[in-house]
């Protein structure tokens, strides 16, 4: 492989270092729509990317959530957020990051996650390992629901008909805890790094999961839809476990959304 992910390395630390100085000033905040935010460090963080990766792949199209980038047809496409967990960031909560993945022909092959409060470094290549500031890691070896530590998360916008409260509340009382830090990026690598043992979420789009879900398989955990069927990285729902607890979380999933169904 070229160096794709060494490049993508250096592109997330330079715009990790950016938001952790535009964090330092006063910030102005805008709305995509109610309760959506959107920063000028979120714009920033992206300008400075595309024109990084434009620069160094000019015939890769560009997928990124603020609309840069790009759209040419390419087998290789980039999916870019620049800034995972605005709403965090806008109110000064340092759990955010920047989330970097390339696919080829739809299969994820490099992925970077760059946590700057942190300085943890997320890395994996298709078929090499994942790694966290160059260790190797592994997902957690915890085998039930009622030992396991969970997260989830909600779409940034008012959204009637979400399950997952139904969802969140459930597995709440099944489990040790299910987390929603507010970065799905970041949720992703805490699986893949055995901090958390499954992490799922209803409405994601293919910038929030690209990187994610290949450092989660890189380290030996499963990804899937909620019924355990292939997730596809265009659609909104995803599901990821450290393999072991994941029939156990299925069986759960088709109950609660079946009594919902229901009515
Ligand atoms: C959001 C975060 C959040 C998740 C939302 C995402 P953003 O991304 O990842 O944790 O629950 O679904 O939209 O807007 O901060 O890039
Ligand atoms: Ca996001
Ligand atoms: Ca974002």
């Amino acid at each position: 492989m070229e160096n794709y992910l060494e490049i993508a390395v250096d592109i997330a630390r330079d715009a990790g270092a950016l938001l952790v100085e535009m964090s330092k000033q006063p910030l102005e905040i805008s709305y995509k729509r109610p309760l959506d935010l959107v920063t000028e460090a979120d714009r920033k963080s992206e300008a400075l990317i595309v024109e990084r990766l434009e620069r160094h792949f000019p015939t890769h199209a560009i997928v990124s959530e603020e609309g840069g980038g790009q759209k040419i047809d390419s087998d290789y496409r980039w999916y870019v957020d620049p800034l995972d967990g605005t709403t965090n960031f806008a109110h000064g909560f340092p759990v955010f990051c920047v989330s970097l993945g390339l696919a080829y022909r739809d299969e994820v092959i490099a992925g970077v996650v760059f946590d700057p409060a942190r300085q943890e470094l997320y890395s994996a290549e298709k078929g090499a390992g994942a790694f966290l500031n160059g260790r190797r890691m592994r997902v957690s070896r915890t085998a039930k629901i009622s030992e396991s530590l969970l997260a989830t998360g909600f779409p940034p916008f008012d959204d009637k008909h979400d399950v997952n409260a139904r969802l969140f509340f459930r597995l709440t009382t099944m489990s040790h805890g299910v987390r929603r830090p507010g970065s799905a990026a970041l949720d992703l690598c805490s699986v893949a790094v055995g901090r958390f043992d499954a992490f799922w979420e209803l409405r994601l789009n293919s910038w929030d999961k690209a990187a994610g879900t290949l450092l989660i398989t890189e380290a030996g955990g499963r990804v899937s839809n909620l019924a355990g069927g292939p997730m596809q990285l265009q659609a909104a729902e995803i599901f990821t476990s450290n393999g072991l607890i994941h029939e156990e979380m299925i069986q759960i999933f088709g109950a609660v959304l079946a009594k919902e169904n229901r009515g």
